[in-house]
């Protein structure tokens, strides 16, 4: 029997022109779902396992770590648990090292040296605990987490600080806690540089509107963030380029790769995401607008895909930045994935969070909203 006749037959047709509709449609669909199918063969033709949000069991993808930075572009730790809001992850991005020649927010860009300083949020003592390497001859200093509206009044608040083409930045100095090395002082001699660290301070810093989301600048702020509140990445993305990696440093084309990621593992860190999920497939992120996230279901745009700078070339346990590393991988087939930006390396998707709670490692992420055409954010 014929696809033509059996259709015919499903939906009790008895005229030719009808049967001829009914045949253009299915053809309509077998060519659509053709083209979906080839929009998700990667260049060496295997298919990644991204899917419409239907297919998802329910549990399938949950949160496998969660990352938070509280001084920007500073070593990042990893939390069994985060409250949020709308702003992102409790302490995250709260703080920069600002460069006083020149009123610049720093980041590892250029300054590399920046991911060997480990700030941690201890809730105890309510400071941030921040360490050098053992062998950098600096002093470990703490700073309270949440100054009172004293000691702010106390601290010298920074306006004009300019972080990448935003120039309208305020952040107040911080001051050690009594009989601690002072900050700005020990961050300087470890860098080198004439630093300060600093809290972001009272001002709304709007995010960006998006193709997608064109009102989010009246809703929608940031602290210190490169563009919006949370970053969220799959560990299937983060494993489709380290094999990518180790596959163009195996062909031997050291003109793009260094030898030495035949075998070296790309880590999670390099790319200084917030919340890491698994379950769905590689790049099944760019796909997805809303999810839920827990049993209490919080809510959670996904209002773009993130563009990657040199950050991730440094190495987050060394400070040493390598050129190709991953850039120069994600440029074989990452670049113009989201068509606002179709001249950029895209990695993981940005988020806003639409409510305010406590996240947790092993909780169930679930996709509430597909963006437009199932893979792009094209509306
Ligand atoms: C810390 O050092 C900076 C730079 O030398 C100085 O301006 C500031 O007053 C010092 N803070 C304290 C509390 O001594």
């Amino acid at each position: 029997m014929s696809t033509n006749s059996s259709l015919t037959q499903l939906y009790g047709s008895e005229h030719g022109a009808a049967s001829l509709g009914v045949l253009c449609a299915s053809v309509a669909v077998l060519a659509l779902s053709w083209y979906s199918i080839r929009r998700r063969l990667s260049p060496n033709g295997q298919t990644s396992p991204t899917r419409a949000s239907r297919d998802y069991r329910d549990g399938q993808i949950t949160i496998t770590k969660l990352l938070i930075h509280p001084i920007k572009s500073c070593r990042g730790s990893s939390v069994q648990s985060s409250a949020f809001t709308s702003v992102g992850l409790e302490h995250d991005r709260r703080w920069v090292l600002v460069g006083l020649d020149k009123s610049e927010v720093l980041t590892a860009r250029t300054v590399p040296k920046m991911v060997l300083v480990h700030p941690r949020v201890n809730q105890d003592s309510q400071t941030l605990d921040v360490t050098f390497p053992a062998d950098s001859g600096c002093t470990d200093f703490s700073v309270p987490l949440n100054p009172s509206p004293d000691q702010l009044s106390a601290w010298t608040l920074l306006d004009g600080l300019n972080l990448f083409s935003i120039k309208t930045l305020d952040g107040y100095i911080c001051e050690s806690l009594p009989g601690h090395a002072n900050a700005s002082e020990e961050l300087s001699r470890f860098l080198g540089l004439r630093v300060a660290l600093v809290l972001k301070g009272p001002r709304r810093r709007a995010v960006d509107s998006t193709p997608t989301f064109p009102s989010l600048h009246e809703d929608t702020s940031v602290l210190f963030h490169d563009g919006y509140p949370v970053l969220l990445v799959s560990e299937e993305s983060l494993e489709d380029v380290e094999r990518r990696t180790w596959e163009i440093a195996r062909a031997g084309d050291s003109d793009r790769v260094d030898a030495k990621w035949k075998n070296e593992r790309l880590v999670m860190e390099r790319f200084r995401p917030n919340i890491v999920v698994r379950g769905a497939g590689g790049f099944a992120e760019d796909d997805w607008e809303e999810v839920r996230i827990g049993s209490e279901g919080y809510q959670m745009d996904l209002v773009s895909k993130c563009p990657r700078c040199q950050l991730p070339q440094v190495d987050p346990a060394t400070g040493v930045p390598d050129a190709a590393i991953p850039t120069k991988v994600l440029a074989t087939f990452r670049k113009g994935i989201d068509p606002a930006m179709p001249h950029k390396n895209c990695f993981g998707s940005n988020g806003v969070p639409r409510a305010s709670g406590v996240i947790s490692v092993g909780d169930v992420v679930r996709v509430a909203r597909m963006t437009a055409d199932g893979s792009v954010a094209i509306r």
